[in-house]
């Protein structure tokens, strides 16, 4: 009997309308447009206002999926979401979504792997195709970074923005297509530099948490960027090893997008050419679980059909992680 794949049928990306420029954050804090571009790259984010969530983000993009491919959402056996910023801390947003969406004959669940949450959830919800457990999934990746960003400090508040993007994953025999092969790394010592220290159950929301403005991101941006520019290199090029394929096999690379000086960097220890390097940092920012799938939306008809796609991430925890696919459309 042949092997079951996983391959991306399907890809959709939403952003809210509403924007946040540097010249808004210059009036908010201590910056200008001219720090945040040499030293980020980042010129606008998408927010999204009021008491909306991941969950309306993402049901717009899966409604436009199951829409484009005639697809009913009683088949939809799976549904991951990947967010940090889930609607409520239970239940899950992907039951969230699910309901929204009408998928009712399947399961889900979220996973917060931080930024690298994406490359986690499409490797999670391949492996359950690959089982033969499920025959089409969803995997999402949904923020509202803007809910938990310190409008007061400016080391943290030109980074973040809300977006949703999620692709249709389906069972396939066709042999040399699809999610091929990835590795995920985790590795503890991230969580002093990168954390929410309330809202969860040692910390809950209370006057002291709030008062001290704990319910917000906390990053020590160097520690973080030190091995960001590393990591999603080396994992990229063990990827290769595995696989034995050169450098020169990519087509394409879609970074986490958390800093263009990092993404650089990774794109170049790679040896790759800026054009086969995916970038939407200026417009979005980062958006956390939604980068990778949003560029894949974005450059989804550059793809050929076999085309080598790396997608690499680093993240809260710390996460890293690396996965390679074959454009099956
Ligand atoms: C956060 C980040 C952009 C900060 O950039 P940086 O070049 O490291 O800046 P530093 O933190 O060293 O700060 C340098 C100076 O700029 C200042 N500064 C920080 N934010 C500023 C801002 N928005 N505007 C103006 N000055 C700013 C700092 O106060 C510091 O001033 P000082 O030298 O007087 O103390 C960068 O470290 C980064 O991108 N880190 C990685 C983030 C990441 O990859 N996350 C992945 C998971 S989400």
């Amino acid at each position: 009997m042949s092997k079951i794949h996983a391959k991306i049928t399907a890809v959709e990306g939403y952003a809210p309308e509403d924007v946040i420029t540097n010249d808004d954050l210059s009036k908010m804090v201590d910056t200008n447009d001219e720090w945040i571009m040499s030293r980020i790259g980042i010129k606008t984010r998408h927010i999204l206002k009021g008491d909306k969530g991941p969950s309306d983000m993402a049901k717009i993009v899966v409604d436009r999926i199951l829409q484009d491919k005639g697809i009913s959402p009683e088949e939809i056996g799976l549904v991951i979401c990947c967010t940090v910023t889930p609607d409520m801390p239970f239940p899950a947003t992907a039951n969230i979504v699910a309901d929204k969406c009408g998928i009712k004959n399947g399961f889900g669940f979220d996973i917060n792997a931080g930024c690298c949450g994406f490359v986690y959830g499409l490797t999670t919800a391949t492996k359950y195709i690959e089982a033969g457990f499920v025959k089409k999934a969803i995997v999402i990746g949904a923020e509202k970074m803007t809910s938990i960003v310190n409008y007061e400090d400016r080391a943290t508040c030109p980074i973040f923005g809300d977006a949703a993007a999620a692709v249709l994953l389906e069972a396939t025999e066709e042999e040399g297509v699809g999610v091929i092969d990835e590795i995920l790394h985790s590795d503890g010592v991230g969580v002093k530099h990168l954390h929410q220290v309330a809202g969860g159950s040692c910390h809950p929301a209370s006057i002291e948490t709030v008062t001290n403005r704990q319910h917000f991101i906390y990053q020590e941006g160097q520690a973080v960027f030190k091995w960001a520019v590393v990591k999603m290199a080396e994992v990229t090029e063990e990827l290769l090893e595995k696989n034995n394929m050169q450098k020169s096999d990519i087509d394409y690379l879609l970074p986490h997008q958390a800093n263009l000086r990092i993404i650089k960097a990774t794109g170049d220890r790679l040896e790759l050419k800026p054009e086969q390097v995916l970038v939407n940092i200026e417009d979005y920012g980062n958006t956390t679980s939604a980068t990778i799938p949003m560029l894949m939306y974005q450059n989804r008809d550059k793809f050929k059909k076999g085309d080598n796609l790396i997608l690499t991430a680093f993240g809260a925890g710390f996460t890293w992680g690396s996965i390679l696919v074959k454009w099956a459309l």
